[in-house]
């Protein structure tokens, strides 16, 4: 069986709110899925009710064949939630312990503490005192104690110095290569360019694109020529020119997207508009993003 992960059809209603709204995917042995979305897009919703912590108001959700909340499920499972909570009046090596004494078939200590980079320092020290940063390593150290098939972190790298991001996703390339299947949220959308096979982009609780990073750069087929010029210049000829798709302001600068590059510099140098600092850039996965989550809502 190769399908690790389904989600069929999936929604969840609080009183006053669809925080996800008839969600459908699958996901393989080994894939890499980074979700991304904005604030309150649903993301810590569907990945609570992946996690069996949350009830799907309807619909369905298999791992491995199984409801949530089964032992065979937990015990392929590694997680690593948004909110980070440790146990307090232990040292950090007793948790490891004693949560490695849970698994059937647990990571070796040693590779445990070399996959998340905890130190021995770290190891002797209480939870309750250890910083923020180093909470979310003992978190880490936690989610791969069981030696788990399916890893699912919900913003692991948030609060994580530059050295700690560094390793994290070194730590997470190793698991990929291992044939681990990964799932996780993250704002950093570089994270999810770089670490992710695929991406799946959530808005007001539902799914607007699925693919590899690549295709969805592509899927806006655009790139962008900015410029900055006087605030007085009058840009009614370029709105006008229809090689250009959109055209906006951003911090000093004017954004003319467009499919055709050459024939809109063209127009910019004809139509002596004064352009200066002119840059070209093909589609950026931030440029998809805000494309794809930025389109006004129908109505409800
Ligand atoms: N327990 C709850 N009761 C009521 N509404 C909730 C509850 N949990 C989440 N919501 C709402 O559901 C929506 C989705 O929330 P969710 O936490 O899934 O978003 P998110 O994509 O994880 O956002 P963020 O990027 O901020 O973490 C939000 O509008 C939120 O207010
Ligand atoms: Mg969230």
């Amino acid at each position: 069986m190769n399908e690790v992960l389904t989600v069929k059809n999936v929604t969840k209603s609080f009183q006053h709110k669809t925080a996800v709204n008839n969600v459908s995917f699958s996901i393989n042995k080994g894939e890499v899925t980074a979700i991304l979305g904005p604030n309150g897009a649903g993301k810590t919703t569907t990945i609570s009710m992946i996690l069996g912590l949350l009830k799907p108001t309807t619909g369905e959700i298999r791992l491995f064949n199984r409801l949530p909340y089964e032992k065979q499920v937990r015990e392929k499972l590694g997680t690593m939630l948004q909110e980070v909570s440790v146990m307090g009046g232990l040292k950090v090596r007793e948790i490891l312990a004693l949560i490695r004494s849970y698994y059937p078939d647990p990571l070796p200590m040693e590779d445990l503490i070399r996959l998340t980079g905890l130190t021995e320092q770290d190891l002797k020290t209480r939870a309750e005192k250890l910083s923020g940063g180093q909470k979310r390593r003992l978190s880490f150290a936690l989610a791969l104690a069981g030696n788990p098939e399916l890893i699912i972190f919900d913003e692991p790298t948030v609060g994580m110095d530059i050295t700690a991001r560094k390793k994290f996703w070194e730590t997470v390339r190793q698991l990929a290569y291992q044939g681990k299947t990964i799932i996780f949220s993250t704002h950093y959308l570089q994270e999810a360019d770089e670490a992710a096979g695929r991406i799946l982009l959530f808005k007001d609780g539902a799914i607007v694109a699925d693919g590899t990073p690549e295709q969805i750069k592509a899927s806006i087929n655009k790139s962008s020529i900015s410029f900055i010029t006087d605030p007085e210049t009058s840009l009614e000829k370029l709105y006008q020119y229809n090689e250009i798709d959109r055209i906006y302001r951003k911090n000093n600068r004017v954004y003319a997207e467009t499919a055709n590059t050459d024939r809109v510099l063209e127009f910019i140098f004809q139509e002596k508009i004064g352009a200066r600092d002119i840059q070209i850039e093909r589609g950026r996965l931030e440029e998809a993003f805000e494309q794809l989550t930025s389109e006004t809502k129908g109505a409800i």
